[in-house]
């Protein structure tokens, strides 16, 4: 039997009809750009957060550099971030010029240590840094720890945006991801939680005016008018087709989260004496974008799982801090040691909501006797 890391097909399989009813739809009015399914997906995915505005926009990515562009972040500002992420969390910073300040992650959920914010935060001000914001990630799907994070921003005066990129879909203490922090950001990529067949992002927040900004930069900036064009902007809008394809999908999703729950339970069963597993604090719930585990045995159970023919994936192998591209951030081997040792034994299995079970037993039995070996 064939085990997939991730299988869009089985989810396809269910929804098809409604897909290509969508699609048809689109090419039948031809409003490609922002047509009436852009509108739709924002309104039901601002009800699903929670929250007051919901934008749709071209990535994760995007979306993270038009919430940047609305706070005005400019250089000399320092948004502080944790260094165990993916590229795009700290990268949106600099193209504006910025500065990535980052920080180590907590050992056991993997995400950014609040209790290091403060001084990061104090350095950063020495150094003649404006701090201005901070970019928490919920990675693989945890939420972050916002209530010690958003103590810290408010001590501080700086905003929150959450890259929710891998935690759309979570719960914090009752509330979803999307509605915590001034912004929250996600990403449609196809592999996601909640992906499209294509890029695509969307923003969330509860404030009418940064979300009219955001509107602005979605649009070149534009004013009342489409070419009166009040601030630098880019080109950030979703796709209507990409829309059509998201609404089906945003319907199973949360039936698909409680599938996702269900292998997690199942993986930590049989892991949770063979190797290290993500931490979930009591009252958070992980949208399970990645089931990531933890092993000193890393290269041993990855070899094992693939000469059975079971897929892995490591992210991430190399913290931001130790990136080629961020040499000029001056960081060193040892900055962080909670986030170098986490990417040497880190390694991802196979999640998706479609996953059978008996293939979870088959994972976890190949890696018990590896660990226990
Ligand atoms: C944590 C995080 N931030 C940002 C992104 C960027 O999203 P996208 O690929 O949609 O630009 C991703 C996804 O790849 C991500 O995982």
């Amino acid at each position: 039997m064939k085990i997939s890391f991730i299988d869009l097909a089985a989810q396809q399989k269910n929804i098809r009809d409604k897909i290509d009813a969508g699609i048809k739809k689109v090419l039948d009015h031809g409003n490609y750009i922002m047509g009436p399914e852009v509108a739709e997906a924002e309104r039901r995915l601002a009800e699903f957060a929670g929250v007051k505005h919901c934008l749709t926009c071209s990535s994760g990515t995007d979306a993270l550099l038009m919430a940047l562009m609305a706070y005005d972040v400019e250089p000399g500002d320092a948004i502080f971030t944790t260094t165990f992420t993916f590229m795009a969390t700290a990268e949106v910073v600099s193209l504006l010029g910025a500065t990535p300040v980052l920080v180590d992650i907590d050992p056991d959920t993997f995400n950014i240590n609040p209790d290091l914010l403060p001084v990061a935060i104090a350095k950063a001000k020495r150094d003649g840094y404006t701090p201005r914001g901070i970019i928490p990630v919920d990675i693989f799907g945890l939420p972050a720890d916002f209530n010690r994070i958003l103590a810290v921003a408010k001590e501080h005066g700086l905003f929150v945006i959450d890259d929710a990129c891998q935690g759309f879909g979570g719960l914090y203490h009752g509330k979803k991801i999307g509605s915590i922090g001034e912004v929250a950001v996600t990403s449609f990529f196809p592999a996601k939680p909640l992906g499209v067949y294509g890029d695509g992002g969307a923003i969330f927040t509860d404030s009418d005016e940064l979300a009219a900004a955001m509107r602005s930069v979605r649009i070149h900036g534009m004013g009342p008018d489409k070419y009166d064009n009040v601030r630098i902007g880019i080109n950030g809008r979703f796709d209507t087709i990409q829309a059509a394809i998201l609404l089906p999908k945003l319907e199973i999703f949360p039936g698909e989260l409680k599938l996702r729950q269900e292998v997690a339970n199942a993986y930590a069963q049989g892991l949770k004496d063979s190797v290290k597993l993500q931490k979930i604090p009591e009252g958070l719930e992980s949208a399970w974008a990645q089931y990531s585990v933890v092993s000193p045995k890393k290269d041993k159970i990855v070899a094992a799982l693939g000469a059975a023919g079971i897929p892995t994936a490591v992210y991430y192998p190399i913290p931001l801090h130790l990136q080629q591209a961020y040499k000029y951030l001056g960081y060193s081997k040892g900055d962080f040691p909670v986030s170098e040792e986490v990417a040497k034994g880190i390694f991802s299995l196979p999640m998706h909501p479609y996953l059978p079970l008996a293939q979870v037993e088959e994972i976890t039995g190949i890696i018990r006797a590896v660990a226990q070996a």
